[in-house]
C-alpha cells in the first residue's frame, strides 16, 4: 500500500514510505500549443516551474510569464491568454486543458495529470496562444435580442410581480458567463458555421421567460428558427455536460423548440 493509512495526501516522497510510494515530481510540467497570430501556424511548447500547492492552470501561467524559457532553455515570447474575474464568473480564460474545454482559472494544477496540456478552443479564431475570439458568442445574443427592452432612464416604477420559483429557473439560466464551452464541446459547430448554440438558446428562454422580457419574445423566436437556428442542433447534448454552470441547456434547447413549433404553426394560419 502506498498511500498514507490515514488517507492524507502528501506532495512528496519523504522517502520513508513503503517501497512501491510513487515518487511525486516536485515540478509543474505545462505544454502549450501557441500560435503567434491568426493566421500562423500553431506550434507546441514544453515549460516546468517549481511545485507549489495549490496552482491553477493560470497562476501555473503567470509564473511561467516571470520568466519563460522552455523546457529546452530556450528563452521564448510569454505565453498569451486572456482573464478576468480568476473566479470562474467572467468566462474570459476558457481553454482546453488536457483535452477538456473549461476555464483555466478554475482548472486546480494538483487535480490534472502532468504533463498539463493548454490548448485554445479550437471553435473559434485563434487571436493569439490561449485567446480566441468569442465574438461569435457576443453577436449572437444581439441576435436573439438578449436584453429587456426598458422606455428611458426614468424610473420605471416597480416591475411585474414574479413567481419565486420562476425567478429561481431564471437565475440558473442567467449564471451563463458567455465563455463558449457549449459550442467548443458542440459536434454542429464549426469556426465558419453559423449554428448559434446552446448558450444563445438559453438566453432566448431565459428572455421569453421574463414577464418583461417576454413582449419580445416572437422576435427572438423568429431569429432562431432563421439559417444557424434552432433547427441546426443534433441533440448531441454535449453542451449540458459540459457546462461550468450547470445550467439546463437541453431543457432550455427544448422549450425554444416548443416555442418555435407553436410559432411556425401561428404563422401557418395567419396568427
Ligand atoms: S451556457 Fe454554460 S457553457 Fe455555454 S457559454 Fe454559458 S456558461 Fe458557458
Ligand atoms: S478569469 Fe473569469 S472565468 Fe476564469
Amino acid at each position: 500500500m502506498d498511500n498514507n493509512s490515514n488517507g492524507h495526501h502528501s506532495p512528496s516522497s519523504h522517502g520513508h514510505g513503503s517501497q512501491g510510494t510513487a515518487k511525486i515530481s516536485k515540478k509543474i510540467r505545462i505544454r502549450v500549443r501557441r500560435q503567434d497570430g491568426p493566421d500562423k501556424l500553431p506550434y507546441w511548447q514544453e515549460f516546468e516551474i517549481p511545485y507549489v500547492s495549490g496552482h491553477n492552470v493560470l497562476s501555473a501561467l503567470m509564473e511561467i510569464r516571470k520568466n519563460p524559457v522552455t523546457i529546452n532553455g530556450e528563452k521564448v515570447e510569454p505565453i498569451i491568454w486572456e482573464s478576468n474575474c480568476l473566479e470562474e464568473v467572467c468566462g474570459a480564460c476558457s481553454m482546453v486543458v488536457n483535452g477538456r474545454a473549461r476555464q483555466g482559472c478554475t482548472a486546480l494544477v494538483d487535480k490534472l495529470e502532468q504533463p498539463i496540456v493548454l490548448e485554445p478552443m479550437d471553435k473559434f479564431p485563434v487571436v493569439r496562444d490561449l485567446v480566441v475570439d468569442r465574438s461569435r458568442m457576443f453577436d449572437n445574443l444581439k441576435r436573439i435580442k438578449a436584453w429587456i427592452e426598458i422606455d428611458g432612464s426614468y424610473a420605471l416604477g416597480a416591475g411585474p410581480r414574479q413567481d419565486p420559483a420562476e425567478a429561481l429557473e431564471r437565475y440558473k439560466m442567467s449564471t451563463c458567463m458567455t465563455c463558449g464551452v457549449c459550442l467548443q464541446v458542440c459536434p454542429q459547430v464549426s469556426v465558419d458555421n453559423k449554428f448559434v448554440g446552446a448558450a444563445a438558446i438559453n438566453q432566448a428562454r431565459l428572455f421569453n421567460s421574463h414577464p418583461t422580457g417576454h413582449f419580445k419574445a416572437d422576435e427572438r423566436i423568429d431569429a432562431l428558427m432563421g439559417d444557424g437556428g434552432i433547427t441546426d442542433c443534433g441533440n448531441a447534448q454535449n453542451c449540458v455536460e459540459a457546462c461550468p454552470k450547470h445550467i439546463p441547456l437541453t431543457e432550455s434547447i427544448a422549450e425554444i423548440g416548443r416555442q418555435a413549433t407553436v410559432r411556425a404553426v401561428k404563422k401557418w394560419i395567419g396568427l
